[in-house]
């Protein structure tokens, strides 16, 4: 049922990635599986470098491996019954191959620790999201018969000097990670549990990366945290804090041939100075992602999301005021505890009124050790959770056909990704606004990583069809 609700998913929360990386000349492999949201990814990133400095190869199924790591996700019950029944499937692989180890890395190492190790004995490696640099140290005892194990939360690790190997990268986009953890207390959310406290990465580090980024002709950075907007540091040589919206601007200067992304906003955090950076910027995209998650201020308070519908309804207004041509996108939860028909009738209108461009739509999934799971029941029926969902994707898919109209006849700049997965005459990319675009190739030599400009003539549910009508 979850699955339905993802319209586009395009940080493939809850979902399973292979990393086919590429091979290096080494002794042992390792076969790496990722879940859960755009930083679990960027994390399979470091995890590949750390590992690759130690002399591990990678390979791209789990037969050829000597090490399996699966990188693993804990937001909802079903993300977690996913891997489970994938770690399963792992152990059968190692009754074959005894001398063969199987580790899971990131949300659920650090929920379910003793758990998976002891009393299911389903892997040898439980390694959280902050001890990744300890990996090739517990590899080796796990080698040796022990269980390796670390899940210790850090507050300042970053890994800001970690160079991440780029995984099933396509050579032009990369995510960048900005922030790791969360202070917010979502009373739904898991995440602050699993990840640990906020922490900024050093700006000179991020700037690097990006610069490394460039230099590889990679031509679209997206800054990544829980929450980018609370970005803060504070620069030892000048004494100088820098904001999100300074770090935006820096990452945009470095080239104006790079585009800059960013997610997650909350929109108690974001600012007008931001969104005044993104206006003078061109080259920082056009698409604000703005989880709402429900429509009711009387449910928002129970989440504890410090915000009420009348304020973030303003600061929608604040947006499509400073940025007329902005995208914006979200994430809502239908049947959160005591959710009454009008309260999810106000996060329909509410919608309605916000006119998203794309929603990540989920049912509640009460969390264990949460602030929800400890004060309040989960008291709404699955059936009617699942009525109330379809109800929102539904509305959403209202909205996104508006959306779509607005667009036709318009001229946008996208950048080639390659492509199309039907098609291999199109080419597929997406405008700032990210919205996907697919068109026919020309005969004048566009390749990816090119920018184009795009007329978009008609539309399918998520993606619009157009031409090319001349090169940037
Ligand atoms: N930090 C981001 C924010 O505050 O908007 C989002 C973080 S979370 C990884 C992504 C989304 O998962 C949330 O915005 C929320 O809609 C959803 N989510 C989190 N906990 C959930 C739960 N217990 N049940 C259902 N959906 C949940
Ligand atoms: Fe979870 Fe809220 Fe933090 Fe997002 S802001 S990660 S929903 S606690
Ligand atoms: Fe999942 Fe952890 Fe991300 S719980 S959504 S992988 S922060």
């Amino acid at each position: 049922m979850e699955s339905l609700a993802a319209i586009h998913d395009e940080t493939r929360q809850g979902e399973a990635f292979l990393h086919p990386f590429p091979q290096r000349s080494a002794q042992k492999q390792v076969y790496l599986e990722s879940y859960g949201c755009a930083m679990n990814f960027a994390d399979s990133e470091v995890v590949a470098s750390i590992l690759a400095n130690k002399g591990f190869g990678t390979c791209g199924t789990p037969e050829l491996a000597d090490l399996i790591l699966v990188n693993t996700c804990s937001i909802r019950e079903k993300a977690e019954l996913t891997i489970r029944k994938r770690l399963t499937e792992f152990r059968k692989l190692k009754r074959a191959k005894p001398g063969l180890l199987i580790g899971i890395l990131g949300c659920m190492a650090e929920r379910l620790k003793a758990q998976l190790l002891t009393e299911e004995k389903l892997v040898d490696l439980v390694v959280g999201p902050d001890a990744y640099r300890s990996l090739p140290d517990l590899i080796e005892e796990a080698e040796g018969g022990q269980k390796g194990v670390n899940v210790l939360l850090s507050r300042e690790e970053t890994y800001g000097d970690v160079s991440p190997i780029r995984l099933n990268s396509n050579g032009i986009m990369a995510f960048v990670s900005i922030t790791r953890g969360c202070n917010n207390m979502c009373s739904f959310c898991v995440v602050p549990f699993t990840r640990g406290r906020e922490r900024s990465r050093d700006m000179p580090s991020i700037l690097q990366e990006v610069r490394v980024l460039l230099d590889a002709g990679y031509k679209e950075v997206t800054l990544l945290g829980q929450n980018v907007d609370s970005y803060y540091w504070n620069d030892p040589e000048t004494n100088q804090t820098v904001t999100f919206a300074q770090l935006l601007a820096a990452t945009a200067s470095t080239s104006p041939q790079l585009r800059v992304r960013f997610s997650t906003s909350h929109p108690k955090d974001i600012t007008d100075e931001v969104l005044h950076t993104m206006a003078r910027f061109p080259n920082i995209c056009k698409c604000i992602h703005l989880p709402v998650q429900s429509g009711s201020s009387r449910i928002l308070q129970l989440m504890n999301r410090t915000y009420t519908r009348e304020w973030y309804l303003s600061k929608i207004d604040r947006i499509r005021e400073i940025l007329p041509d902005c995208s914006i996108t979200t994430d809502l939860i239908a049947g959160f505890c005591t959710e009454t028909d009008a309260d999810h009738a106000e996060s329909l209108s509410l919608m309605d009124y916000s006119g998203y461009d794309m929603s990540y739509m989920y049912f509640y999934s009460e969390r264990p050790g949460t602030l929800a799971a400890r004060r309040y029941t989960d008291d709404i029926p699955l059936e009617t959770k699942k009525k109330r969902l379809q109800e929102i994707v539904d509305m959403q898919g209202v909205l996104s056909t508006r959306s779509n109209e607005k667009d036709m006849g318009k001229i946008f700049e996208v950048l080639i990704e390659g492509n199309s997965k039907k098609n291999d005459q199109e080419w597929t990319g997406r405008s700032s606004q990210n919205k996907s675009m697919v068109f026919p190739k020309t005969n004048r030599g566009e390749k990816p990583g090119d920018y184009v400009q795009v007329l978009a003539e008609d539309y399918t549910r998520a993606t619009l069809l157009g031409k090319i009508v001349y090169p940037a």
